[in-house]
């Protein structure tokens, strides 16, 4: 006869198994800055340090290292009963990430702010990744496989006050906010992180660079910027915690 001991002993077991068996939780960190090592990368390195600290796994991808190019208009990912309905047909560097997206558990999408939009890096990564999974009904139907959970990471030169009444807009209608707003239209409302004020030049006084006050901008770096990590690793455990 089983004592309660050992039954009870064999169901803790069992549910540290399953535990160990479930999957990982894997969320991918698009990061569209040339800049390994600067404001936006350094960004990406803290969410990423966010969710390995919840138990997820994360992993960053350097746009700038591959060769690929935005949407073609080839349509194949719209074609009735086309063996490419619902994926981008276009075939380059990116198309294995675009694949293994599709069946993660979140997708991160940072960039710098370039012209108070995403950099045109991210622009053409997010047509190729979003474009074949929007339907062209009324409400622009979303097909993916599945809704990810979602965050956008900005850093940028301008102020929170410039960047909310312009790039964003209270009504979403800045270039920022139809960003986001094709995010949200195929996968989950992206939470978002910002980095303002950037350090942008290693030395301000070897750079054509008037209008930005290099005293204020190494006092953010000092002051604000470590926040604003802080503020992505919180982010990145809070992804991989959902
Ligand atoms: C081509 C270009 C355009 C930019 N346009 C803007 C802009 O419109 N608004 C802004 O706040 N910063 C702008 N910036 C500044 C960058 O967004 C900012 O310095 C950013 O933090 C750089 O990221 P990185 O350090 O990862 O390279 C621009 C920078 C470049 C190179």
């Amino acid at each position: 006869m089983i004592n309660k001991e050992t039954e009870q002993n064999t169901v803790l077991q069992k549910k540290d198994k399953e535990a160990s068996t479930q999957k990982q939780c894997k969320i991918y960190i698009i990061n569209s800055s040339p800049r390994k090592g600067r404001n936006t990368d350094e960004m990406c390195k803290s969410f990423k340090k966010g969710v390995e600290n919840a138990g997820g796994e994360g992993k960053i991808i350097y746009l700038n290292d591959l060769i690929f190019k935005g949407c073609r208009e080839c349509f194949a990912c719209k074609l009735k009963n086309g063996k490419n309905y619902g994926k981008c047909a276009f075939s380059d560097e990116i198309t294995p990430i675009l694949n293994d997206i599709s069946h993660s558990d979140g997708i991160v999408f940072a960039t710098p702010i370039f012209f108070g939009d995403a950099s045109g890096v991210m622009k053409s990564f997010a047509e190729r990744l979003l474009f074949p999974y929007i339907r062209y009904d009324k409400d622009f139907t979303s097909i993916a496989p599945k809704r990810l959970r979602t965050a956008v990471i900005y850093t940028m030169n301008v102020t929170k006050e410039i960047f909310e009444n312009d790039y964003l807009r209270a009504d979403n209608s800045g270039q920022l906010g139809l960003f986001e707003s094709w995010i949200e239209k195929v996968f989950e409302k992206p939470e978002r992180i910002c980095a303002h004020n950037t350090y942008q030049f290693s030395d301000y006084d070897k750079y054509d660079a008037e209008i930005w006050d290099a005293n204020d901008k190494e006092w953010q770096r000092q002051n604000v910027f470590p926040k604003d990590l802080k503020n992505a690793y919180e982010a990145g455990k809070r992804m991989a915690s959902i």
